[in-house]
């Protein structure tokens, strides 16, 4: 686990050279701002002329859901699968870190749900109650009217969580004011690849936050998975361009060697399920703003770290083959590899010699650049 305050990539060679407010900026010495001077704090240049949320909000209206037999072909499946089984191995071990802490009756909300890519694991974990927040109109209906599937379909016997849907941009609008039940407090705030959106501004970020946060129980966490702008920063400073990416996911800046700590656009692409404009979230700002609302960090790992110390658990080994995580290499006789590609299995083909295994799981080489961006993050509301 990353050290509190330790700054990632000062390790591993990510961060620019620098040290001032900006990721990489090459002079100037802006701190890190504090609560009430948000407006002398705010970077005078690269101010968003776009409101981007609009957007976000309609390239995921337009997303259609596709059943596993579509998805399955899919050259990301596996990708897709993992990045589940990372949300899953953490939703699954705060729920446990909750329960042990004594919580009985256990709520969340889900904020950027989506459309309910983590109902089954909220109810897997047994939760009591589930607040789903998302910007996409279109998105809550479908996560909603899979929720009332889910309850349809349940036994008798078990009981399903109760849930709210709520259509709300959550980086301007205040959540607890639509509450149905204004007393509610939560023992998680699960935010997945969405905190990155906000980073718009700093008004946008904090209202993100104020929202995650606001209504946590002492004790309670808020979690999520985002881009690690230090990996993204660092590929960036790599190419000879101002974009990067392989076959499968593209990712285009405006310019470089000057990051402002919000609006710093970039837009990412990914093989037919993202296509928007997306923000650097500057982890140390984050991390400073989250003191407001009482929130110390307690993990942040980038995936391939947190990958490499969950497999050492039976139960998410096991888990990982459950999902299809990982793909086999080489595929059974009569299969097909994810990219016909012999380049994208080298490491994984390596790996069998240097074993001398038949057989090994893995994730072809443009799904794991792409998978390797994200990082997972915790944070911890104080008593
Ligand atoms: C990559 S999807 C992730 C969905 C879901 N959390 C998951 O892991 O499957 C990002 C989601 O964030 C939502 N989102 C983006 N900006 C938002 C905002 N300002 N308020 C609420 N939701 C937002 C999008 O509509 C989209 O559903």
């Amino acid at each position: 686990m990353e050290k509190v305050g330790e700054k990632q990539g000062e390790e591993d060679g990510a961060a620019p050279a620098g040290g001032g407010s900006e990721l990489g900026q090459k002079s100037g010495t802006k701190r890190v701002p504090e609560r009430g001077d948000d407006e002398e704090e705010t970077p005078p240049t690269k101010k968003p002329v776009t409101d981007h949320s609009v957007k976000v909000a309609s390239h995921y209206n337009k997303l259609q859901e596709v059943g596993l037999e579509v998805r399955s072909q899919s050259r990301i499946f596996y990708m897709r699968n993992f990045n589940n089984w990372v949300k899953s191995v953490l939703i699954g071990e705060m729920l446990e870190r909750v329960r042990g802490a004594g919580s009985r009756n256990v709520s969340v909300l889900d904020l950027g749900c989506g459309k309910g890519g983590d109902l089954l694991k909220w109810r897997r974990g047994g939760i009591n109650r589930l607040v789903c927040a998302d910007i996409a109109a279109v998105s809550v209906e479908q996560c909603q009217s899979r929720y009332e599937d889910m309850k349809r379909k349940s036994y008798n016997n078990e009981k399903i969580f109760s849930a709210q849907f709520i259509t709300a941009d959550c980086s301007t609008e205040v959540l607890s004011e639509k509450l149905d039940d204004p007393q509610l407090m939560f023992d998680i705030c699960s935010c997945q690849f969405v905190y990155h959106y906000s980073f718009e501004s700093e008004q946008k970020a904090d209202m993100m936050l104020r929202n995650a946060c606001e209504r946590l129980k002492p004790g309670g966490f808020f979690i999520g998975t985002t881009p690690d702008a230090y990996e993204l920063v660092k590929r960036l400073e790599a190419s000879d361009s101002l974009t990067f990416g392989n076959e499968i996911f593209k990712v285009s800046f405006q310019s470089k060697g000057s990051y402002p700590l919000f609006g710093c656009q970039y837009h990412f692409n990914l093989e037919g399920v993202v296509d928007v404009p997306e923000f650097l979230v500057y982890f140390p700002v984050l991390e400073h703003m989250a003191k407001r609302y009482n929130m110390r960090l307690v993990l942040k790992q980038r995936f391939s770290e947190f990958c490499e110390e969950k497999v050492k658990k039976e139960q998410h080994r096991n888990l990982m083959m459950k999902m299809m995580a990982l793909e086999l290499f080489p595929c059974e006789v009569g299969g097909r590899q994810a990219s016909e590609s012999t380049e994208e299995y080298s490491h994984a083909k390596e790996r069998c010699c240097r074993a001398g295994l038949r057989q090994v799981g893995t994730l072809s080489r443009s799904e794991w650049e792409a998978a390797s961006i994200y990082l997972v993050f915790v944070f911890q509301k104080m008593a």
